[in-house]
């Protein structure tokens, strides 16, 4: 296969971050995908209406000139989080909520705490129509980090699921079998995301031959078996799984650090990767449906009608991408050879 032709993708996990960073951000996005589920997790994070609006009215002003690109904008769930800001939300076009359990991840501090303290504002997402998009790792210290999503799934998401039948469900990023087989293993109401580097890397690519802090992202990277599970499950073409390429910036300073930052930064890279995934595996005939189809079947949105085209020709990933500031950050995959390119 030379080239291969798809309805224009969307991506449903993204960070753009905020202000300067929107100039770099925006456009790298823009290139390839019609739509993004922005998330919020800004400091101080996006927690109401009036926030999400500023914030897509900033990233809108950064699209490439003629850019069509369309930012889904999402609230961040904190415990003051209440019913009436959900349906003012909803009223102003938000279309999902994120739950980052306090600490889980970058720029989590300020969120939930107890779970089961916002079942009021689930019900009201579940009677507006507003997803629940969720993070799904428990950050309890004794847990350990690659037992993390296991442990939510068993404690939290099993229940959520079960006691809103009408809620849609996002678990954001899968890195594990037991993630995957209980998206399969539950109704329509639950769906996941997966990003490239979890269907490209296991936990070798971080640790062995010496740490390499580019690979570091949370949920962390887990064992083979666990990666083998979430290609078989792409492979198979369940409509339940949709690309998020939750590309997340940081400055190389803030990543190659004694106490380096979480988050990869793919959106250079992503959909040429997710290419080479879908070829490596045989089911080139499952790209699209990934890509293009079930994310907006499941938010309930019209798929795209324009088109991209991948060629197979190599190029390689950058090793530096500089901000008009001078901050330099470090791509997803940087130095490497990739196969597929958008043409
Ligand atoms: C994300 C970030 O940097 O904002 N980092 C990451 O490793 N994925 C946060 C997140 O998606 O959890
Ligand atoms: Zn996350
Ligand atoms: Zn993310």
């Amino acid at each position: 296969m030379q080239s291969i032709t798809l309805r224009q993708p969307d991506d449903w996990h993204l960070h753009f971050r905020d202000n300067d960073m929107l100039a770099e951000t925006v456009p790298a996005t823009a290139r390839c995908f019609a739509r993004a589920i922005v998330m919020p997790n800004l400091v101080p994070p996006v927690t109401n209406a009036e926030l999400a609006m500023a914030y897509k009215a900033r990233i809108e002003a950064a699209r490439p000139a003629g850019s069509q690109f369309e930012p889904l904008m999402t609230l961040y769930l904190t415990n003051q989080t209440t019913p009436a800001d959900i349906t003012a939300a909803k009223a102003a076009g938000v279309v999902a909520c994120k739950l980052y359990p306090a600490g889980a991840t970058t720029n989590s501090d300020a969120a939930v705490k107890g779970i089961n303290a916002l079942y009021p504002v689930f019900e009201q997402m579940e009677k507006d129509g507003v997803l629940l998009l969720i993070h799904g790792e428990v950050t309890e210290s004794h847990v350990d980090i690659f037992d993390r999503e296991k442990v939510f799934i068993d404690q939290y998401m099993a229940k959520i699921v079960k006691d809103f039948p009408g809620l849609k469900v996002v678990f954001e990023h899968i890195t594990t079998a037991d993630a995957a087989d209980f998206v399969l293993g539950n109704g329509d109401n639950i769906a996941a995301t997966i990003t490239p580097q979890h269907l490209l890397l296991n936990r070798n690519d971080l640790l062995v031959g010496g740490v390499r802090p580019h690979n570091y992202c949370l949920p962390v990277l887990k064992r083979n078996t666990h990666q083998q599970r979430l290609r078989e499950v792409v492979a198979q073409g369940s409509t339940k799984f949709f690309l998020g390429t939750d590309s997340a910036p940081h400055a190389k300073h803030r990543k190659e650090n004694a106490c380096g930052c979480a988050g990869c930064y793919s959106a250079w890279s992503a959909i040429e990767l997710y290419a080479e995934v879908f070829e490596q595996l045989g089911a080139m005939d499952k790209f699209e449906a990934f890509a293009s189809e079930n994310g907006p079947d499941f938010y309930g949105l019209p798929r795209n009608t324009g088109t991209i085209t991948l060629v197979k020709e190599s190029w390689q990933v950058p090793d530096l991408v500089t901000l008009a500031d001078g901050t330099e950050m470090v791509p997803f995959f940087a130095g490497q050879t990739l196969n597929w390119k958008l043409a």
